[in-house]
């Protein structure tokens, strides 16, 4: 391609499209085209090469181009590429995604309701938490429990239940009946207490809001059992989780586990839930459910949740055109199908220890703080002395340097302010890894310099 092509689609790009959580510091330098993917890596139009430690927004769990997913993509578009799961239509891929479903969701999850995104997933979890207790002659609950340092997704919905305030702030008043309540970060606790001695006093505070609220008007708990990469994949400590559910059960609310970016593999068990052996109500899903090819998403739950609506003139009330695509179906199925059979789940976990292993060794850097995270979704925490445990300054944007130092050579990487995210396909070799630790290592020197830390 020449220059004056190139020059003509950046301009365009940016004249014509509003990019999803613009940066204009960003797109004001050269914005990125992309025309090609491999395997963990992609290259962009002037041939440049890069290794993907971010998955493609977390969803190329397969990583680019793989084969089997490929064909299967190709051979369904030779029979039908669409028609809608509408009314009592289905077609082939969609009913044989829900029966892979129903085999590996964890406990008695097994029906589900397709839609095309992970915010749309939680949009309906929510919906079919308040239409299952007004089924079951409690319409009066409708307010939702949602965990401070969380996101759940950019519809309104989604929003009201994202506890970042920078995702809500243009938004208020967001819907009625949303009630923030107690993350588990432990490294940096709400109630500034600390796991050993702490007795779970998040769990106690959290049962008090709940009778002060009124467990017969609470409709449901939404929550990521892993908190994403936003906040670095803080660990619940053992026993939280399972708090949560029994929260849940005693006061009779739906328990939404938002497993969008955490589940297929990437902590090192097939869904992150399965670490505390608990089962939620309803499970959210999307980003690596798809191999990232062609967007879906879905909520699925236990016939006890979906009973009630198992009546004429019962039925849920939701629904979406392309929700279930069916090239979407062929494709994701083909995706969990390559997870299995290359033992993916499996990797994840082994490379996830040797990631951590070669991340913890960079805290030889003094702005390496806290590691933490579970599987192939690691996060570093990046402070200004992590002998003093002192803090970066706000203006101190270490991991935007950090990040455009590895674009420069060869690698995405994304972060969050000085949070660092290491989150790459599962299928990332061990030589990939080092590569990218080389590219790490470099960088963290040169942000060092560059600051005069
Ligand atoms: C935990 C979690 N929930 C929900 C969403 C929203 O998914 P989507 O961007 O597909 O709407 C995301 C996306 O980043 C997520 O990480």
């Amino acid at each position: 391609m020449d220059r004056e092509e190139k020059e003509n689609l950046i301009e365009n790009a940016v004249k014509y499209i509003i990019p999803h959580f613009a940066s204009w510091e960003l797109l004001e330098r050269e914005p990125k085209i992309l025309v090609k993917g491999e395997g963990c890596y992609v290259y962009d139009i002037d041939g440049n090469r890069y290794l993907d430690t971010f998955a493609s927004l977390l969803t190329t769990i397969c990583g680019h181009h793989q084969p089997e997913v490929d064909q299967a993509i190709r051979g369904q578009l030779e029979k039908l590429e669409f028609f809608p799961n509408y009314v009592d239509t289905f077609t082939v891929p969609l009913i044989k995604l829900a029966e892979k479903l129903a085999d590996i969701m964890p406990g008695d999850i097994e029906v589900s309701f397709f839609v095309n995104s992970g915010s749309e997933a939680n949009e309906t979890a929510l919906k079919m938490a308040r239409q299952y207790h007004f089924e079951n002659g409690e319409p009066a609950r409708y307010k939702v429990m949602f965990r401070r340092f969380s996101y759940h997704g950019t519809t309104l919905g989604g929003s009201s239940a994202t506890g970042l305030g920078w995702f809500r702030e243009y938004f208020e008043p967001l819907l009625p009946g949303f009630i923030p309540t107690y993350s588990a970060r432990c490294h940096d606790c709400e109630l500034g207490l600390s796991p050993a001695s702490c007795s779970f006093k998040c769990l106690k505070m959290m049962e008090q809001q709940i009778q002060w609220e009124g467990p017969e008007k609470i409709s449901a708990l939404i929550m990521d059992p892993l908190p994403g990469s936003n906040v670095g994949y803080p660990v619940p400590p053992d026993g939280y989780i399972q708090g949560v559910r029994e929260l849940c059960d005693k006061y009779g609310i739906i328990l939404i586990f938002d497993e969008i970016q955490t589940g297929f593999g990437k902590t090192g068990k097939m869904f992150a839930c399965e670490h505390w052996n608990v089962v939620p109500d309803i499970m959210t899903i999307g980003k690596g459910f798809t191999g990232g090819y062609i967007p879906l998403g879905a909520a699925v739950t236990s016939q006890k949740i979906y009973r009630p609506f198992k009546r004429p003139g019962h039925e849920f009330r939701s629904g979406s055109t392309y929700g279930g695509h069916t090239l979407a179906c062929a494709a994701t199925l083909a995706n969990i199908e390559v997870i299995e059979n290359d033992r993916l789940v499996e990797r994840a976990h082994e490379l996830g220890a040797y990631l951590w292993k070669k991340l913890e060794a960079l805290s030889k850097h003094r702005i390496v703080g806290l590691l933490s995270g579970m599987g192939l979704l690691q996060a570093l925490f990046l402070v200004a002395d992590n002998s003093k445990h002192i803090p970066l300054g706000l203006d101190q944007t270490v991991g935007d340097f950090v990040r455009d130092y590895c674009y420069k050579n060869g690698m995405i990487m994304r972060n969050n302010g000085n949070i660092l995210v290491m989150a790459p396909a599962l299928i990332i070799s061990r030589e990939q890894i080092d590569e990218s630790i080389e590219i790490l290592d470099r960088a963290l020197t040169a942000a060092m310099a560059h600051f005069k830390l």
